[in-house]
């Protein structure tokens, strides 16, 4: 099949994409992509798509390849949509199955770590800490509590460090009575408080290479709304390697609509409140 020239460059970024960081774009889904590559090539001063693409398609035959657009592109195209408790489901499943079942098996130690894989813009995680914030308050000082939030779009990395959010973004899942208790006001803005943003690491991660730099176990896992983007290999090898880095006992937790891309012998399915936790033996 003979492809158009608007083809051949949406083919080219979406292989470049997918090389990338994993995400799958058909050709079909070409359009939601084409804007932004528009947006992109004009902020670095290209008046068409098509000298961007030349430009960036040289420099990847010559070596030259440039890690500022790089990043910036993938800034650009992965998608960030997400809300404070969001699907509110899985984060009453925490307070009220989750955070018990953990508090009773740490007694011992005492620590209980948590990794926001694909955080986005912070919501994820920071609702967590607020749920960690609720249940723990009397015994905040008796337990080490840690929430690893990764991503692999350094301006989604940017705004969750800072913990500023909009009017629509807290009118988006924020209960009124967690608003006061855990932001302050900040001009037209809300500043989640530092007493949960101390619970939140955040960390540069592309989900693609964690087989080689995650060592670390946690508790819970969360990696929600980020796998659906990935093609079924990588999907399965990005599973695996969340799998690999669950304690024992600890569970992992996918979107509403996701599906578990593999069983592994030591793998307990249960649904519980609506939301299916993936337990690991
Ligand atoms: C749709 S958002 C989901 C955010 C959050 N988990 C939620 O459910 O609200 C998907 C996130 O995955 C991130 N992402 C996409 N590909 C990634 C990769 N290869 N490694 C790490 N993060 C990735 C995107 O940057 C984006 O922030």
């Amino acid at each position: 099949m003979q492809l158009t020239l608007n083809e051949k460059i949406f083919t080219f970024f979406a292989t470049l994409i997918e090389k990338i960081c994993g995400i799958s774009y058909s050709l079909e889904k070409i359009y939601l992509i084409k804007g932004e590559l528009y947006k992109i090539a004009q902020s670095f001063g290209y008046e068409s798509l098509e000298k961007f693409y030349l430009k960036i398609r040289d420099d990847f035959e010559t070596g030259k390849v440039n890690s500022h657009l790089l990043r910036e592109i993938v800034d650009r195209l992965v998608i960030n949509e997400t809300q404070f408790f969001r699907d509110f489901h899985p984060f009453e499943v925490l307070r009220k199955y989750l955070l018990p079942k953990l508090f009773w098996e740490k007694r011992k130690d005492r620590k209980i770590s948590i990794w926001s894989a694909g955080c986005s813009t912070g919501q994820e995680p920071y609702s967590i800490a607020m749920i960690l914030l609720e249940y723990f308050s009397f015994q905040l000082f008796n337990y080490d509590l840690k929430i690893w939030a990764t991503d692999i779009s350094f301006s989604n990395l940017e705004k969750a460090k800072k913990g500023l959010y909009s009017n629509s973004e807290i009118g988006r899942g924020v209960p009124v009575h967690f608003l006061f208790k855990y932001f302050k006001s900040k001009n037209s803005e809300w500043e989640i408080r530092e007493e949960v943003k101390a619970l939140v690491k955040f960390d540069f991660l592309n989900l693609i290479e964690a087989e080689k730099k995650v060592f670390e176990k946690f508790d819970l896992i969360f990696c929600r709304y980020v796998l659906i983007y990935f093609s079924d290999s990588i999907k399965e090898k990005i599973w695996e390697t969340l799998w690999n880095s669950l304690n024992s006992g600890g569970c992992l937790i996918l979107g509403a609509t996701e599906l578990a891309p593999k069983s592994f012998p030591d793998m307990e399915k249960k649904i519980i409140d609506k939301v299916t936790l993936f337990f690991k033996k």
